[in-house]
């Protein structure tokens, strides 16, 4: 019995176990690079793209507060935040160690109570603006890979922008801005995470949500959603990352929207808890962050599952041979194609794309994918492709050959770059074709491709100009017009049209002059004569034989 169900199964068993050889780990995740692989050849390796598994990003960060001495207690200072029981009437003293609140407490590990925080200095020059920038590095390009959060101690800042940078802080986009009233602030409309959709994902938005300090007042995030924003294409739970990553291969702009190299916090106006701002006592206002979460990784373009962080700097540790902070090109002797980012496509595996050995020879074979050979010419001092493929000949086999033309739109390295001329074979002078493929044809014919007739030809292997029809070529003295090819005669007319007598009184043609003298009608009379005449003769040489 014959069990075919069954049968799949155990070969899906077999195909499954055999992958998870090759993957050990769950798949999808890209975190492997190559695997060793057992095959009639010997053991080879099959490479895959990859990339380093997210991490805490903010260990790896440089950060830069502007202006300078806007952190709290230089001189020190007394303050009294406005809802938060343990800061009120505390002092900041940057002199004293359990009393200064310096950037780095914005990254230090948070759990104790009370929490570490920097602060600002407090709005002493009301009311030009208390603005801060807080500049986040890490001097190398990182794909974040989930929100970011900020927390406040002091309250959410009525207005904040988030800023990112994507080539070493040379340039700046916003990221998302931030205000109690956006209308207000920015001049922008009010909108959430959820106002968007696939199409308006990169859209830059202000959101009303994390500044009402005072409502809200045990929340204290500022939060940059990037999970809502892979939702929109993995799904609620992120349950398909394939199609996100599907969508981030084929989308740069999509990818680069969650790649960065900087990020700023721009602090534009602190928690003020009420519409008035109380001047008598502007201890009450500045700025307190106790942490920033930022989770990302390096971003190595598929072509490693590593990331150091070595002499205060981040680089990937490059596989398939590429090189370069981000395996951003290939190795110098590996440069036997152009560099390309490996690909999460196909799904789980992807493509790694790796980098391969220089061509061997004195320059560069160059042939435009048509040819893997070249040979140098001494005489010429110069290297020519060997045994162009896909139609295509010349030194680069960057030319067509005869019978073929140049595809235009075609790249070069197209296998179709040579279109065939397909000139036909009778109605053509050869087989060479011009540029946009016409052939060269013969008398009478025309067309693209010399397979039409001109007017007054006919197709007969080729056209042949027309001979008789019923009109204007007509036939004479009987004949009938055969194929518009000739006129078949009556016995007694010939001419291309029947138009002349075989034996006309003023004279006949050279064959028949022997019967000049005599009138058609005579001619069975001598016909009958000359078959007398035979039988005679064949008579008298028979006899001997009877
Ligand atoms: C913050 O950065 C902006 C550029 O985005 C700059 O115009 C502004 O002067 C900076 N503010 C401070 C306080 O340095
Ligand atoms: C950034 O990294 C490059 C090497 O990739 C290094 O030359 C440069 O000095 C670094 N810049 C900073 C500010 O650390
Ligand atoms: C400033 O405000 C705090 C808390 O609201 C209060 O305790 C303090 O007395 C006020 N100081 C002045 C000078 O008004
Ligand atoms: C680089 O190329 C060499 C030669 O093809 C190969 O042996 C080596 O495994 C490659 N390295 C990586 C990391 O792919
Ligand atoms: C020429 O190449 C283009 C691009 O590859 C292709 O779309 C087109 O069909 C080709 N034309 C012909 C006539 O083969
Ligand atoms: C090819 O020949 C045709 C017909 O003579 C002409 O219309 C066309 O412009 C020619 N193309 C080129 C590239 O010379």
């Amino acid at each position: 019995m014959h069990f075919p169900g069954l049968l799949s199964l155990q070969a899906l068993w077999v195909a499954l176990s055999h992958a998870m050889q090759h993957y050990p780990s769950v798949w999808g995740h890209y975190d492997v690079c190559k695997s060793q692989i057992y095959s009639d050849e010997g053991i080879t390796w099959d490479y895959m793209a990859c990339q380093p598994e997210a991490t805490d990003m903010t260990k790896y960060l440089k950060v830069k507060l502007d202006p300078p001495g806007i952190t709290c207690g230089d001189p020190p200072e007394t303050y009294c935040a406005l809802e938060n029981p343990y800061m009120c009437n505390n002092e900041c003293d940057a002199n004293t160690p359990e009393l200064a609140h310096p950037p780095e407490l914005m990254f230090d590990f948070e759990g104790r109570n009370p929490t570490t925080f920097w602060q600002s200095s407090s709005w002493k020059k009301y009311p030009k603006p208390l603005l801060v920038n807080i500049t986040l590095s890490w001097n190398k390009t990182v794909e974040l890979t989930d929100d970011i959060l900020i927390t406040f101690e002091s309250g959410r800042p009525e207005q904040m922008v988030l800023e990112k940078s994507l080539d070493y802080g040379r340039s700046w986009q916003p990221y998302q801005f931030y205000a109690t009233d956006c209308l207000d602030a920015f001049t922008m409309e009010p909108k959430t995470v959820h106002d968007l959709t696939q199409h308006t994902l990169l859209d830059i938005i202000c959101t009303e949500e994390y500044s009402r300090g005072y409502v809200w007042k045990y929340d204290k995030t500022v939060r940059f959603e990037i999970k809502d924003r892979f939702a929109l294409f993995a799904g609620p739970r992120l349950h398909n990352m394939a199609s996100l990553y599907g969508q981030l291969d084929t989308t740069k702009n999509l990818r680069d929207f969650f790649t960065i190299t900087d990020l700023r916090i721009k602090l534009l106006r602190p928690a003020t808890g009420a519409t008035m701002v109380d001047e008598d006592n502007l201890s009450r206002y500045f700025y307190a962050i106790s942490d920033i979460k930022i989770q990302g990784r390096c971003k190595c373009n598929l072509h490693a599952n590593t990331c150091v962080f070595d002499g205060g700097k981040l680089s990937c540790e490059c596989e398939h041979n590429t090189t370069g902070p981000d395996c951003g090109r290939c190795k110098k002797t590996y440069q036997g194609r152009a560099w390309s980012v490996g690909s999460y496509l196909p799904i789980p595996k992807g493509t790694a794309n790796i980098c391969i050995p220089n061509n061997p020879g004195p320059v560069n074979c160059e042939c435009f994918g048509h040819s893997n050979r070249c040979s140098y010419i001494e005489l010429l001092n110069t290297v020519i492709c060997v045994s162009c493929k896909h139609n295509t000949r010349g030194q680069h086999c960057q030319l067509c050959r005869l019978g073929y033309y140049r595809n235009t739109s075609a790249d070069l390295d197209d296998e179709n770059v040579c279109i065939d001329c397909k000139c036909n074979p009778f109605g053509s002078d050869n087989v060479r074709c011009n540029g946009t493929g016409f052939c060269e044809c013969k008398k009478g014919t025309t067309g693209p491709k010399c397979d039409e007739c001109l007017p007054g030809h006919l197709w007969h292997n080729g056209c042949q100009p027309r001979v008789c029809d019923n009109e204007l070529l007509r036939c004479q003295n009987g004949g009938v017009c055969h194929n518009h090819q000739r006129c078949q005669c009556p016995v007694s007319y010939t001419g291309i049209l029947c138009e002349k007598q075989k034996c006309e009184n003023g004279g006949c043609d050279d064959s028949n002059s022997g019967q000049g003298a005599l009138s058609p009608s005579n001619c069975p009379v001598l016909l009958l004569l000359l078959l007398l005449l035979t039988a005679l003769l064949q008579g008298i040489s028979c006899h001997p034989t009877l």
